[in-house]
């Protein structure tokens, strides 16, 4: 029997019963992760090997050093995973990898490997979207939580709000029209002269600030419609700077800082309320790297409970890239009789 024929048949068999231990890999940025996770939403184990000293001395990522250290690291991380897993390549199942959105040539560290180690397994692979894994990472922290759902979705590359309809059916229901949140918290953190990775950096540094008076515009956020603006805000947090340094004044960034990430968390808060009330959600859930921040997480928290909402978040180390979210969500796309064949490809869209 061919690969195909084979695959096919062990994802059927899985389907009926229901049950699969599945390894997952993400390659798609800065992080080199493997996981071993079991019918979706128990962890075995979840191996992170992150890029962040490669890459701080640039400021950001540099892709053609991710995907060169994508290729040096994945297997001693896919075997880390095993091992913690306390399992071998024959225990497997399936496997899972984010095929899409992110940096292509990282990606395809991820997908080649992916392929190389289904062909050699006869076993079921499946592509994962990056952003179905992040919101995949509530069902392991909340496994109580089933769709449907609203749900924000903020990361370097991101801010979208989300129907989740199914675990795997998502419909658009808003998103940013310029900058990502995660790269609005970059790009400022940059000018306020905070290394890489800038969210984590700003967010300590607003910890420190205090009321200084300064309230940055949020009318780019105004009006009923779902969709986001944060270029607008960057470019007020630059020209507040500018301002300040020809009239001699000397800001303390901090202040700014806490300004800044008031005025960004407020926006994604208030637009993931609305969006609850027009589809007439129950639930909300926070997905992505921004969504470690805890001014978002904890004003989130408290407008759901304030609506009548229940609220969802990923634990800390869920929230950012890793690979136990992409197994949570490659297991629901095959139980959903999902699979991709040896032409898997990678895209950055
Ligand atoms: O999901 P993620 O790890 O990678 C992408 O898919 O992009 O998200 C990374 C983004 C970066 O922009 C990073 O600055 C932001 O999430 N981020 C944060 C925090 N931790 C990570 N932003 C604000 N506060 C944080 N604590
Ligand atoms: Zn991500």
């Amino acid at each position: 029997m061919d690969y195909d024929a084979r695959a096919q048949q062990k994802l059927l068999s899985l389907m009926e019963n229901k049950s699969c231990t599945l390894l997952a890999i993400e390659t798609s940025c800065d992080e080199t992760a493997a996981a071993v996770v079991k019918d979706g939403k128990t962890v075995l184990s979840n191996a992170v090997y992150s890029q962040v000293e490669l890459h701080k001395k640039f400021g950001g990522v540099v892709p053609e050093l991710a995907s060169r250290s994508h290729v040096e690291k994945l297997t001693p991380t896919v075997n880390l995973a095993l091992s913690e897993a306390r399992l071998g390549f024959c225990d497997l199942d399936a496997v899972a990898v984010t095929a899409r959105p992110g940096l292509v040539g990282a990606l395809l560290t991820g997908v080649n490997y992916a392929k190389g180690l289904a062909y050699g397994l006869m076993l079921p692979l499946v592509g994962v979207d990056h952003i179905l894994g992040h919101i995949a990472a509530n069902y392991i922290t909340s496994p109580e939580l089933e769709p449907p759902f609203v749900c924000l979705a903020v990361s370097g590359g991101h801010s979208h709000l989300y129907l989740v309809e199914s675990y795997t059916k998502l419909t658009l229901l808003g998103r940013t029209r310029d900058d990502a949140a995660g790269e609005a918290f970059d790009k400022v953190a940059r000018v306020l002269g905070l290394g890489y990775p800038g969210g984590p950096a700003l967010e300590a540094l607003a910890a420190k600030g205090g009321e200084a008076g300064i309230v940055f515009p949020s009318q780019f956020n105004e009006g009923p419609g779902l969709d986001f603006s944060f270029s607008g805000l960057k470019t007020a947090v630059i020209n507040y700077l500018l301002n300040a340094k020809q009239k001699g004044e000397t800001p303390a960034n901090e202040d700014i800082a806490l300004a800044f990430e008031k005025n960004i968390t407020s926006v994604l808060i208030h637009k993931t309320i609305a969006a609850a009330k027009l589809t007439a959600s129950k639930k909300i859930a926070l997905a992505g790297g921004v969504c470690a921040n805890k001014r978002l997480r904890l004003g989130m928290a408290q407008a759901a409970s304030e609506a009548g909402l229940n609220f969802f978040c990923p634990s800390f180390d869920l929230s950012t890239d890793n690979a136990a979210m992409i197994g949570a969500a490659g297991y629901f796309c095959l139980m959903d009789g999902r699979r991709d064949g040896l032409d898997l490809n990678a895209s950055s869209k």
